[in-house]
């Protein structure tokens, strides 16, 4: 299978990624498109979203399925989140001298779950990642993410901190990293069609 895959520029991508999140009923808060611009304006980011047709269509509809948000993330982090998200990985990640990426958001809508969707944009953001030097991938989750956590683990994320909730384990919180070494690019599998959109 070949995957269809669209890069994104940050105003039309945003607007995107508010459009594919209403899909999912897992995400209580989902973001705005103004919080994405917000968020990754003045940083390197890629916004990524995979592409399908819609099954038992005669037309042949083409619709987003799957999306991603990766972006860099430094040790002089001033915005808030960020700040707090360094500060809790100090001593699990190492930022000096080394270009660290964080995978903020992303999903595949349920009906087309289990198709290799997220490992083909997850493998494209590591690629990217890769050619631009970035040396890390870091991911947070929590304990009841169950879909999340199986993902990451078939995508061979190593876990690097375990934070507890002492009120509910289920929302304890779960960092997870990957370095980007050519040996895992040399892993991936997904056959991949990119537009600049
Ligand atoms: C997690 C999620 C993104 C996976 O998307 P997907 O398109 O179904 O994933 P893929 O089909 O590309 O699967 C990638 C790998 O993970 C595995 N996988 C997918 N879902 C899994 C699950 N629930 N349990 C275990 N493994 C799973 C696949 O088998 C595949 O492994 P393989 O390529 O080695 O065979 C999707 O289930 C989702 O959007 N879930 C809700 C998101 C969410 O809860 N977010 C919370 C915030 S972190």
């Amino acid at each position: 299978m070949e995957y269809l895959i669209k890069q994104y520029p940050l105003e039309a991508g945003a607007l995107e990624i508010q459009y594919i999140e209403e899909f999912f009923w897992e995400f209580p808060r989902k973001k705005t498109a103004a919080e994405i611009v917000a968020r990754l304006s003045n940083r390197d980011f890629l916004i990524l979203m995979a592409e399908a047709t819609l099954p038992d269509d005669p037309a042949g509809t083409i619709v987003p399925v799957s999306f991603k948000i990766v972006h860099e993330i430094r040790a002089s982090e001033t915005e808030p989140k960020l700040a707090d998200l360094v500060a809790r990985l100090r001593g699990a990640v190492a930022f000096e001298g080394r270009k660290v990426l964080y995978n903020w958001i992303g999903g595949t809508r349920s009906d087309w779950r289990g198709q290799g969707h997220f490992r083909a944009l997850t493998e494209e953001s590591e690629a990217w990642a890769h050619a631009s030097g970035y040396h890390e991938v870091v991911v947070k989750t929590k304990n009841r993410f169950y879909d999340m956590r199986g993902t990451l683990d078939q995508l061979q994320f190593d876990v690097v901190k375990y934070e507890p909730n002492a009120a509910n384990n289920r929302d304890s919180k779960v960092y997870l990293s990957k370095q980007l070494t050519s040996a895992v690019l040399r892993s991936h599998t997904s056959r991949r069609t990119v537009t600049q959109v």
